[in-house]
């Protein structure tokens, strides 16, 4: 099985039990969507395996910013949502996993990234205002910039509640300048939502 492994805190926890499982025996190839995931992975003895080697993903698992229960998401808070977005549209099925924090109404409070090429990026961010979208250049804790592993910026930008996020991601996407945005839409299959009375599913 081709196995797509997410980024962030709850993508490191399965990556390890992911890790686990292997050592024990179980049979994966992996493909990592973050520089920092592949290295955990690899550093586990997964299989570490890239596109050329297989152009399909039975399954891959991520976190999400915000998911709501028409399973959008917001994904992007670690930086990684442009190689996150293209292991999930390579997976024949993508789940996401949460705590109950994550989950709203409607998408937006939660500042939406866009990744963007560098010089372009002022020029981006006065076109995302003029959709009513006010942003700011991402900052890396150590300083300066945050750089994405593809060496491009992420404007973090407010978006109050997104009414429309399909429509908003299409303006988006006409931004030339603009490598990727965080909205995932009619992506995920599943949504596993852990609180304190248990674990819920969202199915589509
Ligand atoms: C990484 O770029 C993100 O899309 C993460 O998947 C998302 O930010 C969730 O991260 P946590 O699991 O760390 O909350």
């Amino acid at each position: 099985m081709v196995v797509g492994m997410g980024s962030g805190t709850t993508a490191t926890h399965f990556i390890k039990l992911l890790g686990a499982r292997v050592k024990q025996g179980l049979k994966v190839r992996g493909i990592a969507s973050s520089i920092a995931s592949e290295e955990l992975a690899a550093s586990l003895t997964i299989p570490i395996i890239d596109f050329h080697v297989s152009a399909e993903i039975d399954v891959a698992i991520d976190g999400a910013d915000e998911v709501t229960h028409q399973l959008e998401l917001i994904k992007g808070g670690g930086g990684a949502l442009l190689r996150e977005k293209i292991v999930a549209s390579a997976s024949k099925r993508f789940i996401i996993v949460v705590d109950s924090s994550k989950l709203v109404n409607k998408l937006g409070k939660f500042p939406l990234p866009v990744e963007v090429i560098p010089m372009a990026s002022p020029l981006v961010a006065r076109k995302l205002e003029k959709l009513g979208l006010s942003s700011t250049v991402r900052q890396s804790h150590t300083g300066g910039d945050y750089i994405t592993d593809e060496g491009n910026l992420i404007l973090d930008c407010k978006c109050g509640e997104i009414e429309d996020p399909a429509k908003l991601a299409a303006s988006i996407r006409q931004i030339v300048g603009v490598v990727e945005h965080g909205l995932f839409l009619n992506m995920a299959e599943r949504v596993l939502i852990a609180s304190d009375s248990g674990i819920t599913e969202l199915t589509k």
